[in-house]
């Protein structure tokens, strides 16, 4: 294992508990292969735009992507995440629960990396996954019971992720 991407969806940095939670699926990844690399993409200290007209308008005409002309637009943006996301050879995912779900930092993220034709293909039999499989550990805070509130976020990011290839899922 060369490189782990490490990406974390808190505003609270390194204080932040799924950050801290996080730290040890790097510190076990490290453990085995001292010579990985960590490449932290932070979602907080660099916000990443919401897709916008390029990249929808792009994506409706060309499925593959085409090259930009246009400087960091969201196209952009998604063609640096997936190559960050293609070159790791695990991925650990720090993340808190927001009103239920993911919050919008890591939704950007997956708007981002999630893209016909690139990262996955729509098939009659449904939409299939580019991406070759490698481990993805997820650390995720909640404030509240888990009992106790409506779970959107483990069930989607079970649905999403699988979408673009990525199947081997771990919660923490
Ligand atoms: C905007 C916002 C929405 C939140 N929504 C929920 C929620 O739906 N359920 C819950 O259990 N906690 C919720 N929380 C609390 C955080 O999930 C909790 O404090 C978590 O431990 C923070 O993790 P972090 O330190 O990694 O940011 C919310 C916090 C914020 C700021």
């Amino acid at each position: 294992m060369k490189k782990i991407l490490h990406i974390c969806a808190s505003a609270r940095g390194e204080e932040s508990s799924s950050y801290r939670l996080s730290q040890q699926a790097i510190a076990e990844l490290r453990g085995r292969y001292p010579d990985a690399r960590v490449v932290l993409r932070d979602l907080h200290a660099e916000p990443l735009p919401h897709v916008d007209s390029l990249y929808s308008n792009t994506l409706a005409r060309l499925p593959g992507g085409a090259p930009h002309a246009q400087g960091r637009s969201s196209l952009a943006w998604s063609d640096l995440l997936i190559e960050e996301l293609k070159a790791a050879d695990a991925v650990v995912i720090a993340t808190p629960m927001h009103n239920f779900t993911v919050p919008s930092a890591l939704k950007a993220w997956l708007d981002h990396v999630v893209r016909i034709g690139v990262t996955f293909n729509a098939t009659s039999e449904g939409k299939v996954g580019t991406l070759p499989d490698r481990p993805v550990y997820i650390a995720v805070s909640m404030g509240g019971a888990r009992a106790r509130q409506p779970d959107f976020l483990e069930p989607y990011l079970r649905a999403i992720l699988p979408t673009i290839g990525l199947k081997d899922l771990r919660f923490v």
